[in-house]
């Protein structure tokens, strides 16, 4: 058996605590038998490492390795994503198509985010761990699989089953094994060390003298709560690597990145980033990216919707809000425009020239799904950041922090759930 030493080393983990090195444990010996594994912690704590010790360990290491995001799928697509669809399943549906479980029939599955899941499809996954079975949107035909599930979540589950959002039987199907990651505010004595190794990364990757920390500013990282864990202490590696001109960070520097630091400490004086906030360009990109993304999600939302029910009304009608944050508000001129586009598609649908129209909807959905997954790590860094400086910035008012993020205010809800800020 790997040591947890060598583990660590071979899977990127920075660490001492004595309870991450109990959960690695766990993972090693785990990892060989086929139980289900609920991985829990805070956003940001490194959670994602632990499905890959498991696969990487177990007899599965040459099967598939298929890492889901359940929160970052739309409802409607989620069971065709995860269970497949037949040909003809929904308007749209040109071909048969396999989902996740039998494309990783002999591997694993890393079920992200698995409190997100809606409540039909735990329906269909507590099916697959009790006896393998599946059934695809449309069919009636009963296909069997053979996957392993690593499940992670950062939600109170128990709240979360009381609340009646997940279903009790399935929590304790997924959780025979729980390993839980402690806060980054748990292990102390792994905080600077975390900082050292991002900020000798960090000066490799942008070719500049690695940053240190003075004592007062080593204290002030530990005595910072971390809500973004480990995520939000590499951001703020890379932000004072890139940023700052004198390489020895001093507590009044680098409390400049730390959103919310108590009134106990020494007042700022170094405002030369005080106008970067949005103005900074990376900043401004990263912006644009998000904007992008969340469109994206939203127009992947209505073409299936489209494609399912094939009405442009009834869509029209249900998904009014969405039409609106895409299209925009009140401007008619583009609205007009859009749903002329939405009426020509559901014509379309009608007649004999479907084929040539749909696959390419198709494809472009399926594109969209693959850059979604390869960017959503890196992504979500940014997004804690740009969110939590707006809030910061509007003194925790999430409605003025919505409306300057582009999202609405429930997104934003949900977001603050999600990273638990
Ligand atoms: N122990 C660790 N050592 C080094 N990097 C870590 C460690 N834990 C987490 N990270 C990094 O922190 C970020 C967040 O980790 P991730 O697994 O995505 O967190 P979670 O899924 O729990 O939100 C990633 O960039 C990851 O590489
Ligand atoms: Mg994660």
């Amino acid at each position: 058996m790997e040591s947890i030493q060598a583990i660590k080393q071979r899977f990127g983990i920075i660490g001492n605590d004595p309870k991450l090195n109990r959960s690695i444990e766990k993972a090693i010996q785990v990892a060989p038998t086929d139980i289900s594994v609920l991985v829990t912690g805070e956003s940001g704590v490194g959670k994602e490492s632990i499905p890959k010790i498991i696969h990487q360990l177990s007899h599965r290491k040459h099967g598939k390795y298929i890492a889901v995001n359940c929160g970052a799928i739309p409802e409607g697509t989620i069971d065709s994503e995860l269970f497949g669809h037949e040909k003809g399943a929904f308007t749209g549906a040109t071909q048969t198509r396999s989902g996740y479980f039998e494309v990783a029939d002999g591997g694993t599955i890393f079920l992200d985010e698995v409190g997100e899941l809606p409540l039909t499809t735990q329906v269909r996954l507590l099916r697959v761990l009790e006896n393998g079975e599946f059934i695809k949107v449309g069919s009636s035909k009963v296909q069997k699989t053979d996957v392993r599930i690593v499940a992670a979540t950062n939600v109170n589950m128990f709240e979360a089953i009381k609340k009646e959002k997940f279903r009790e039987d399935l929590y304790y199907r997924l959780s025979t094994i729980e390993i839980n990651l402690p806060a980054l505010r748990e292990r102390k004595e792994d905080i600077h060390l975390l900082f050292r190794k991002f900020a000798s990364d960090f000066a490799l990757k942008y070719k500049m003298p690695t940053v240190k920390l003075t004592d007062d500013a080593v204290n002030l990282l530990l005595r910072y709560r971390w809500n973004g864990n480990i995520r939000q202490l590499r951001n703020v590696a890379e932000q004072v690597s890139v940023l700052e001109h004198i390489r020895t960070i001093n507590a009044a520097t680098i409390q400049n990145y730390l959103p919310n630091t108590g009134s106990n400490l020494p007042a700022v004086v170094n405002n030369t980033k005080s106008e970067s906030d949005f103005a900074n360009e990376r900043e401004i990109l990263y912006k644009v990216l998000f904007d992008m993304k969340a469109d994206l999600n939203d127009l992947k939302k209505l073409t299936m919707e489209l494609m399912k029910n094939g009405s442009v009304s009834e869509v029209q009608k249900d998904n009014e809000h969405l039409i609106q944050k895409i299209y925009g508000d009140k401007d008619e001129a583009i609205e007009s425009t859009a749903i002329e586009d939405l009426e020509v598609l559901s014509l379309q649908q009608h007649t004999d020239t479907k084929e040539s129209i749909l696959p390419e909807v198709e494809d472009k959905y399926h594109f969209a799904e693959e850059i979604e997954e390869e960017e959503t790590l890196s992504l979500q860094d940014k997004e804690l950041e740009l969110i939590k400086k707006s809030l910061e910035r509007h003194s925790g008012k999430r409605k003025l922090a919505a409306a300057e993020l582009g999202i609405s205010e429930r997104t934003l809800y949900r977001k603050i759930k999600q990273y638990d800020l």
